[in-house]
């Protein structure tokens, strides 16, 4: 049994050699926009969210992963945080059009 319901990692790494990063995608602007808008949701309890270094798919990203479905997402704009967090942290149902 996990301790959150959620535990929602997104990669925050910036690059400054000219490779793919996440935060180059604008990962810690959105992550910022989450974590408020679990406090908002009064999510907090069951959700945690934390920022990570790389997690290696730099490629496909900007991405997080939520646990403990450790389901990978991408994301490019806050309605697509909007779908991951109504669907997948409230609702349970994995977000199939933003999975990598
Ligand atoms: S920089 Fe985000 S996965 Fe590598």
């Amino acid at each position: 049994m996990s301790y959150y319901r959620h535990h929602v990692f997104f990669c925050c790494n910036q690059r400054d050699d000219g490779r793919p990063c996440c935060n180059a995608k604008g990962a810690s602007g959105l992550r910022d926009y989450a974590k408020q808008r679990a406090k908002e949701l009064d999510l907090a309890g069951g959700v945690r969210i934390n920022q990570a270094g790389c997690l290696d798919r730099c490629e496909e990203g900007p991405c997080i992963v939520v646990y403990p479905e450790a389901v990978w997402y991408t994301y490019v704009d806050r309605a697509d945080i909007d779908e991951i967090i109504d669907e997948h942290l409230q609702n349970g149902r994995v977000v199939e059009r933003l999975r990598i």
